[in-house]
């Protein structure tokens, strides 16, 4: 095992994703792919208090772990194209550290529960941490990478 990869600490799940989809094939891939069912993040109560405020934002970004995906490839050719790309250059649940992000529209917060649109995980994930999303990146210097070029090829 190189430096790197030595573990720094060990995640505890805050909680638990509820989801329509209990199998990765259910869950919309490639270009285009519009994820918008909805779902609910269920925090454990020992963390309750951490959601103070959230109902605040409109849109949060959710670590979770893959926890239905094992080991890790470094080129991977992800749905949306036919090129392989390196595995930092992609979402794929492969990787080296198996952290998905999704960023969900926050719809309501009941207790524990927050109810959200967006969401792409299986039912039954754990989640490592909440954010608020706050973009500050102007679109004009937003660039996209072999994403933008693939979706110009399909035209
Ligand atoms: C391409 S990844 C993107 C995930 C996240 N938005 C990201 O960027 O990190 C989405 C795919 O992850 C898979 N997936 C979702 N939840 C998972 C889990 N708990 N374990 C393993 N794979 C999962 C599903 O196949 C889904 O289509």
């Amino acid at each position: 095992m190189t430096e790197a990869l030595v573990p720094m600490f060990t995640p505890q799940p805050i909680g638990f994703v509820r989801s329509p989809f209990k199998d990765a094939a259910a869950v919309p891939k490639g270009l285009g792919a519009k994820h918008e069912e909805e779902g609910v993040l269920n925090i454990f109560p020992e963390f309750d208090l951490g959601l103070a405020d959230i109902e605040g934002y409109s849109h949060l970004i959710v670590l979770w772990a893959f926890d239905r995906s094992e080991g890790f490839d470094l080129m991977v050719t992800p749905p949306s194209d036919s090129r392989p790309h390196g595995v930092f250059s992609t979402r794929s649940p492969r990787r080296p550290n198996p952290i998905g992000l999704t960023v969900v529209e926050l719809l309501r917060r009941e207790n524990s529960s927050l109810h959200v649109r967006g969401v792409d995980m299986l039912d039954g994930t754990p989640i490592l941490d909440i954010k608020p999303y706050l973009s500050s990146i102007p679109s004009e210097i937003l660039r996209r990478g072999w994403l933008a070029e693939a979706e110009s090829r399909k035209g």
